[in-house]
């Protein structure tokens, strides 16, 4: 993930119609170049009057966001949790079949969740439980157990200490065009497009804190 000030607008790891016909093209045309370009150039705006604050990284400054200047907390959180909850869903999907590649993560599925099956159930039980607008992760705890959470608008699984393996965005921006109303079928859609990869390499970098 980029580093510090100014922030950039990573760019998608695929063409914007690779996730056809799961994720429209429009769709991923608005979520990151217009949706997602905003929070960067927010974030932007509202680094641009605190120095002390642009060498941090992103995952730096929402870490622990009450050590945050008051007046940008929320502008932070807000902005710069959008930048890193959005770059981590991008980066997680691939229309490549990948679930081959997920090594170290798929037996930690099966002990905790019993089956690939059983715990996308879980997981699209999660997704569909956020009320309004946030995200369904999974996540690796301290002590290093997995397990599935929510958190509302751009709040970050990080700045309660946990270590993101894979997210979804619920809200209605990343279905809406195609999907209309209908999350769940937004999210049966997800699961044709997760990369194992990228979840697999992350939860590798969460088990050996990087
Ligand atoms: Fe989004």
């Amino acid at each position: 993930m980029n580093e510090h000030y100014p922030f950039v607008n990573p760019p998608l790891p695929y063409a914007y119609d690779a996730l056809e016909p799961y994720i429209d093209t429009q769709t991923m045309y608005i979520h990151h170049d217009r949706l997602l370009q905003r929070y960067v150039a927010n974030l932007n705006a509202i680094l641009s009057g605190y120095p002390e604050l642009q060498n941090l990284s992103l995952e730096e400054m929402l870490r622990d966001p009450s050590k945050l200047p008051e007046p940008v907390r929320q502008g932070i959180i807000n902005n710069g949790g959008g930048l890193y909850n959005h770059t981590i869903y991008f980066n997680g999907m691939t229309p490549s079949e990948t679930r081959s590649e997920a090594q170290a993560l798929y037996p930690v599925i099966i002990r905790y969740f019993g089956t690939v099956e059983r715990f996308f159930d879980e997981f699209k039980a999660y997704a569909l439980a956020v009320f309004g607008s946030g995200y369904a992760w999974l996540i690796v705890e301290p002590d290093g157990r997995l397990r599935i959470v929510m958190t509302p608008n751009q709040n970050t699984p990080v700045s309660n200490g946990l270590c993101v393996v894979a997210g979804i965005d619920v809200w209605e921006h990343a279905y809406f065009l195609k999907r209309f109303n209908d999350r769940a079928a937004y999210i049966e859609d997800w699961f044709h497009v997760v990369s194992w990869e990228a979840a697999n390499e992350r939860y590798v970098n969460c088990i050996n804190g990087e």
